[in-house]
């Protein structure tokens, strides 16, 4: 058996080597063309000309390209269709794309860009959230969640707080940037090679911007360096553009963004503004709530609607929440167009009710871990969501259990006391805090995935399927369920490129669902081409086609054992079908979109993170010093891909809460916008000490392996290291109950906390 093995990642040898292919990578057409953006220097303005000459005068520089130039919609056809495909009569954030200039090489493409003079008259500029809320300013209208009666349960409370907070966005920093390379072909016809979670959407919208039918474009992504939600929708633009520019030269044209570009155009996680009232009983126990939520979502709706749906979604986490109302304000500013980011939402939904535990605990002089275990969902009453779902897989209370004993918690809590006491600067903290992540797409229509196994007649197989690899390593366990079901090595199994032309219609990569969905798909292909085989040995053996197995590479029945290869040859020779399509689509989900009420998960992924850290309240700079985690990614398919999915997941959380810091000023201009600036988590950040277990309990859900989602559910077992972080101000202050800590919290935030 394959699957459940630490196999490697199929690409990790030639990406160490650095012989893996990205979309930059691939051998350059003779009369290949280079583009690169002109971008808006205004927030928000009137856009009344754009004066080209100079560039357009500029050694190799082939054409400037513009709205006009568009052949099919100006407008991009995503979910709102409310964003140009390039700006026409207003800019709205700096950064916005206006056109691009194409060139023989990239530099002369990038040095003649910012030769283009764009004309622009200056409007007011929204670009900060609370500013948006005042006036209204919203890229969609707004939604309210509420169960039972919370104004009551306010009035009835034993106690009552009201808290603010602010939550900082986060740059992907993908480590290969945004890329798209357009080729036409004969008789307008299209390959377009992308850097994409969604080939689909690449292939919808160049199609649209072009006039032309999905049929006649071929999306193809061989791997991403690296996407973590910011090229499920934003890789798009690069492709159309490019495709613009190609269709109006007849030439095929490669956009690649640098660094800075990538960071002043792309959408990035979205900041979040929270104001609340909770009211709690004498052992913290929340009794009402009420909550309000404002997201800011940049200049278009993009992803924004379902992002902030998944925070309304998870602004329970872990807890039962009774008499509960959420407003949600989806706020527009003039800024860059923020989008889908590891968690989508959901880490934004659960840093508050975890900011809002920790301050009960600290309110009423308790342990933060018994206040947060006195409100875990339960059963009976209190198992069913704010939006109606039942909680039937909890397994919290147990997971929770465990990690206190084995990472030591009540020990070192009364440890980590003793020894601030004795430590005047350097102050510890600690907290472990839970995490009950919903795994499906929200859109159920997403929730549908096919794949393709081919059994070639050296007994060798090919799988492709509608998923794409960023790194996270689908393609392996896809080709170790494949393996599995043909009995093959995990050798004999090749993933090939996602592919439109191969697989229609797919969804994105994202939500975590990418295992759960591909890997069943290719399963029931796999298994098409199995029953195929079963049946001609039995008609051989005469014998029952049940009774045939697949194992070590052979191929069994009560009498007999053949070589898998040699049944496919001859197979092959009495014309049974050696290949077949497979078909998946998730059970029991179903949502109503105007109430945000039903099952939008068909099951939770759970884990919990004890985490320790240290401040020096003089500088205001901290540390993670240990972390243990103890995760639920149900039975695992590849525990080493597995673990690394948590770990990276867990920094990446970090680094969002820590260090990832985006700054704008008052003109709108994002001045954080390369790696000398902002900060992600470097080697020598991760903590000394970082054990992870998995819980060794299959997913109850029937799901391919018994396995769960891992993708995204670890980025939130950072929320722990805000709350440790907290819970060290808090000693550093004394007596002092509330800490008001701006996320993230980098040194001049731990410094404004301690001192407020
Ligand atoms: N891991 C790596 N190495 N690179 C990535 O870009 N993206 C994350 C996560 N893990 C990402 C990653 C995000 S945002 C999601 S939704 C999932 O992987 C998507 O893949 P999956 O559904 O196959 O887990
Ligand atoms: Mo992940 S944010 O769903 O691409």
């Amino acid at each position: 058996q394959v699957a459940g093995r630490p196999k490697f990642h199929e690409s990790a040898r030639a990406q160490v080597a650095g012989t893996a292919t990205y979309v930059d990578d691939i051998p350059e057409i003779r009369g290949t063309l280079h583009a690169a953006p002109i971008l808006s220097t205004v927030a928000h303005g009137r856009l009344l000309g754009v004066d080209a000459a100079a560039a357009l005068a500029m050694p190799g520089v082939r054409a400037v390209i513009l709205a006009r130039d568009i052949p099919g919609d100006p407008m991009l056809g995503n979910f709102a269709h409310d964003e140009p495909v390039l700006a026409q009569d207003t800019v709205q954030h700096i950064g916005q794309v206006i056109g691009v200039v194409v060139a023989d090489s990239v530099m002369q493409a990038r040095r003649a860009a910012r030769q283009v003079v764009c004309h622009i008259e200056a409007l007011p500029a929204i670009l900060d959230v609370h500013d948006a809320l005042q006036a209204q300013s919203y890229v969609l209208p707004p939604v309210f969640v509420k169960r039972g009666d919370a104004a009551q349960a306010l009035k009835n409370a034993a106690h009552v707080m009201h808290g603010t907070l602010e939550v900082g966005g986060q740059e992907h920093f993908y480590l290969e940037g945004q890329v798209a390379y357009v080729l036409p072909q004969e008789q307008n016809q299209w390959l377009v090679y992308s850097s994409t979670q969604h080939p689909g959407e690449v292939q919808h919208w160049v199609a649209h911007a072009l006039g032309i039918d999905n049929h006649a474009l071929r999306v193809e992504c061989r791997r991403m360096g690296g996407g973590f939600g910011g090229k499920e929708t934003q890789a798009g633009h690069l492709a159309v553009w490019s495709a613009i520019a190609a269709h109006k030269l007849h030439r095929p044209v490669k956009l690649r963004l640098d660094r800075d570009d990538d960071f002043m155009i792309t959408g990035k996680r979205h900041s979040f503004a929270y104001d609340y009232t909770v009211g709690f009983d004498d052992g913290g126990r929340i009794t009402g709530l009420k909550l309000m939520m404002a997201v800011n979502c940049g200049f278009s709706a993009d992803l924004s609607g379902p992002v902030a749906d998944r925070a309304v979604f998870h602004a329970d986490n872990a807890y039962f929440l009774e008499d509960v109302e959420i407003a949600s304000y989806r706020c527009k500013t003039h800024m860059q167009s923020n989008t889908a980011f590891r968690g989508f939402g959901g880490p934004q939904g659960m840093i508050v009710i975890e900011t809002i535990l920790g301050d009960i605990a600290r309110q009423l002089g308790l342990d933060p871990l018994d206040v947060r275990r006195r409100n875990l969902y339960g059963i009976e009453k209190r198992n069913v969501t704010h939006y109606q779902m039942k909680v039937e897989d909890n397994i919290l209370d147990q997971l929770l259990s465990k990690l206190e004993l084995t990472a030591q918690y009540r020990r070192r809590r009364e440890a980590i006391s003793a020894w601030n006491a004795g430590s005047p600067v350097i102050k510890r903290g600690m907290a472990l805090t839970p995490v009950k992540f919903g795994i499906s797409f929200t859109a159920t229509l997403f929730n549908q995935a096919g794949a393709l196994v081919h059994v070639y007649t050296d007994g060798s197989v090919q799988v492709n399927h509608g998923g794409t690899e960023m790194g996270q390593g689908l393609n392996t366990k896809v080709a170790q369920i494949v393996a599995d079901e043909l009995g093959v090595a995990f050798e004999q199994v090749l993933a090939t490129a996602s592919d439109t032309g191969k697989i229609p219609n797919a969804s994105a990569t994202a939500a975590s669902a990418g295992t759960d969905l591909n890997a069943r798909a290719a399963q029931y292909a796999a298994r098409n081409v199995r029953d195929n085989l079963a049946q001609f040995v039995a008609g051989l053996d005469g014998c029952d086609a049940g009774a045939v197995r697949f194992a070590g590479g052979e191929v069994l029945t009560p009498g007999s054992a053949r070589p898998f290869t040699e049944v496919v040859k001859l197979a092959h020779a009495n014309r049974i079908q050696l290949w077949s399509d497979g078909f998946y689509r998730t059970p029991k989900i179903h949502y109503d979109k105007a109430t945000l009420t039903g099952r939008p998960f068909y099951y939770f992924a759970y884990g919990a993170a004890c985490t320790e850290v240290a401040i020096d309240t003089l500088t205001g700079e901290s540390r993670v010093l240990k972390v243990d985690i103890l995760h639920d990614v149900g039975t695992s398919i590849n525990p080493a891909i597995d673990i690394g999915q948590i770990e990276g997941g867990f920094v990446q959380g970090m680094g969002w809460l820590t260090t990832e810091q985006l700054v704008w000023n008052d003109k709108g201009l994002l001045t954080t916008h390369a790696p000398s600036t902002y900060k992600i988590p470097a080697t020598g950040d991760v903590p000394e000490h970082f054990k992870i277990e998995l819980w060794p309990e299959p997913n109850r859900e029937d799901n391919v392996f018994g396995s769960k989602a891992v993708g995204e559910p670890p980025l939130m077992l950072a929320i722990s290291v805000y709350e440790a972080l907290r819970d060290a101000i808090a000693s550093a202050r004394g007596g002092k109950k509330g800490v008001r800590l701006t996320a993230p919290a980098t040194a001049e935030n731990v410094l404004n906390s301690l001192r407020a």
